[in-house]
């Protein structure tokens, strides 16, 4: 078992980076130190480089998002803990996977064609070729479980087409060079949606900073989120059909089910037939409960940047190692001469 997953330093981590994919690597992590596997979470600060970024920034978020990660249980001991650009056999295999990935297949995928709206010309090369980068990375460990939400699902189904077409055109069928990765993406949780917009995704880069709970956020800001989100006057249904035409209730409730790890039958078994004025508090109650904790450690853990690079440098040197033997094989298998 190679669980391997990455996240965006950009912007600050959210509540539905939470429950769609953090809350899953940490699960993960233990499952695959159970089963005498490896765990591999990196800060994908290579893919920052796609969109306008700022330079000064960057630094100070890589080190923000791993205080983050082990404040939401990764444990450094247990998984492998990096940033893209201390391993630059990424970029080296993006280049390799270069030939076998087909335009039109990058063409099609919808985050490239949602970022780059009606100006695709105006747009950096690397907005278009980062799901190649987003295959070599898992690719080139081999991996066998990537923790994802539901928005990264189609970049992974284009990493197993990769991963097919490369073997097939330059591997024997008993010897292929990449396994095929599985995405785990959870039943709950897997699109949380803005709360000022059931039909927007909940994103580092939505310009209102009330869309989102960030998960630096403290119990009052929290607090406040909740109360002004987006909702509509009727009370809650008591049966999840009920939900199926109100985006906000839906995302609200499951919002809850996710957190309390219930089913969004079973919360609305208990809150049906109520209104917003009493499923807002507890709602926020909950989240407080969760996320207060994990606020904390990150206060105490982004102060002492010294740890958190030699976390990153520790897990760097682990992740050159364990990429080696799948990017030489590449190399070997392209025909290319090496030492
Ligand atoms: P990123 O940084 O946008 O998001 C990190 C993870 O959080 C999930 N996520 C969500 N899940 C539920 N609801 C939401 N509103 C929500 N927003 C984000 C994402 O699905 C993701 O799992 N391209 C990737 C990073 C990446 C990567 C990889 C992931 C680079 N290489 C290799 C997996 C494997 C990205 O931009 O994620």
């Amino acid at each position: 078992m190679r669980v391997v997953s990455g996240i965006q330093p950009t912007g600050k981590p959210h509540l539905g980076n939470y429950l769609g994919a953090i809350r899953n690597y940490v699960a993960l992590q233990d499952d695959a130190h159970a089963a005498g596997g490896e765990c591999l979470i990196f800060i994908a600060d290579l893919h920052a480089l796609s969109m306008p970024h700022d330079p000064a920034d960057l630094r100070a978020s890589t080190l923000e998002l791993v205080a983050t990660l082990v404040a939401c249980g990764l444990d450094p001991d247990k998984a492998i803990l990096f940033n893209q650009a201390q391993v630059p056999q990424h970029p080296e295999l993006q280049w390799l996977l270069s030939g076998t990935a087909r335009m039109g297949w990058l063409g099609r995928m919808t985050q490239w064609k949602d970022k780059a709206g009606k100006n695709r010309e105006g747009q950096s090369v690397a907005l278009f070729t980062y799901p190649v980068l987003q295959a070599a990375d898992v690719l080139l460990y081999q991996a066998t479980h990537v923790p994802v939400g539901e928005d990264q699902k189609q970049h992974l189904e284009l990493a197993r087409d990769i991963a097919q077409k490369f073997n097939n055109d330059f591997a024997s069928d008993d010897a292929p060079i990449f396994t095929l990765p599985d995405p785990i993406i959870p039943a709950q949780a897997a699109r949380i949606m803005s709360l000022r917009d059931g039909s927007a995704k909940m994103s580092k880069s939505d310009p209102s900073d009330m869309s989102r709970i960030n998960l630096s956020d403290d119990a009052d800001t929290m607090a406040q989120k909740i109360k002004k989100a987006k909702t509509d006057p009727e009370p809650l249904p008591s049966e999840e059909a009920g939900l199926a035409d109100r985006a906000e209730a839906r995302n609200l409730v499951g919002i809850y089910a996710a957190l309390s790890g219930q089913s969004a039958a079973a919360v609305l078994g208990q809150y049906g037939g109520q209104g917003f004025g009493s499923f807002k508090p507890a709602l926020a109650e909950l989240l407080v409960a969760t996320l207060g904790p994990i606020r904390e450690r990150f206060v105490m853990l982004k102060e002492d940047g010294e740890t958190l690079d030699a976390i990153l440098a520790r897990g760097a040197a682990k992740a050159r190692e364990r990429g080696a033997p799948t990017l030489t094989a590449a190399y070997r298998a392209l025909g290319l001469v090496r030492p």
